[in-house]
């Protein structure tokens, strides 16, 4: 079993997972990974999905096989396909993979070790939503009825399609708000504008600009103020709201940077809960042979 996409997981498996990482976080579970290995590719930049796995491999005493693009063979042309058949060959029992491309996980069809993807281009990054899930799950107990709003690059962020779609089909009134050349119509939600997200929305999801997707610059001059989290706008969120953003954060673009560490701010929260889900995720993949049907009560 692999982890490309939320369509992978069936609503089940979602609270399985969840249900995991929380037992992993209340130091509850213990489970035995002897003699297996991980290996964590990214081909491209990452803080907080590299160290994060790699802090959830170490709290299971894993071993993670280094690797380094710049120093690898892919610097001679070797494709994705033929490095992911090599480290199974050396002996890896699952490889993490960030690649810039879209739907990369297409090209591994005889792969025969799980792949959990960190992240593909602008498609999906499915841990972030599931560690999105559990920092919510926190606040609110349960998704159903819960309003989110997905706020700022909607176009270029994976984050939003894995939220959009997952948070929609657990019951939450999903909306969308973004500056008119970034909005995506694949996403079949309504958009607002911020002002109305702020009153209407239990959560405040906000998305980095992701500038280096961009075809061509734009001013972010009046961004913060147009389409981003003032404190003027914090002030009339709900009470008991949340404000998220999977970071790294522009300060002063997507957030006013005061508010990065204000009451209503999970940003490092969903960092915490990171590693949690992906203990979880790794655990349920080598232990149970998938994330499918396992029984955690
Ligand atoms: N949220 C997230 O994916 O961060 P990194 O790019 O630092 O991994």
């Amino acid at each position: 079993m692999n982890l490309y996409q939320m369509d992978d997981l069936s609503n089940e498996d979602i609270h399985n997972v969840l249900q995991v990482a929380e037992q992993y976080k209340r130091g509850e579970r213990n489970q035995s990974f002897d003699g297996r290995t991980g290996t964590l590719l990214f081909y491209e930049p990452s803080t907080r999905t590299k160290m994060s796995f790699d802090m959830a491999c170490q709290k299971l005493n894993i071993p993670v096989l280094p690797f380094s693009e710049a120093t690898s063979s892919v610097t001679k042309g070797e494709s994705l396909y033929d490095t992911v058949k090599t480290i199974e060959a050396i002996g890896a029992d699952f490889v993490v993979i960030r690649h810039p491309d879209a739907n990369y996980f297409a090209q591994l069809t005889d792969i025969n070790i799980p792949v959990i993807n960190g992240g593909d281009g602008t498609g999906e990054h499915p841990t972030q939503c599931l560690l999105d899930l559990m920092t919510i799950k926190e606040q609110f107990q349960e998704f159903a009825g819960l309003t989110v709003t997905i706020c700022g690059d909607i176009r270029h962020s994976r984050v939003a399609r894995s939220n959009a779609f997952t948070l929609n089909r657990l019951g939450v009134h999903v909306k969308l708000s973004a500056p008119e050349a970034w909005q995506d119509d694949t996403l079949p939600f309504p958009y607002l504008s911020i002002d109305d997200a702020v009153r209407d929305s239990d959560v405040i999801m906000l998305l980095r600009v992701q500038t280096e997707r961009h075809d061509s610059p734009v001013s972010l001059e009046h961004y913060l103020t147009s389409y981003g989290l003032t404190i003027e706008r914090a002030k009339r969120m709900r009470t008991n709201s949340m404000v998220m953003h999977p970071a790294p954060v522009n300060r002063g673009v997507e957030i006013d940077s005061n508010l990065i560490e204000s009451e209503k701010s999970f940003i490092f929260k969903q960092m915490e809960n990171g590693v949690y889900v992906r203990q979880a995720v790794i655990d349920l993949l080598l232990n149970q042979g998938g994330i499918h049907n396992e029984k955690t009560d």
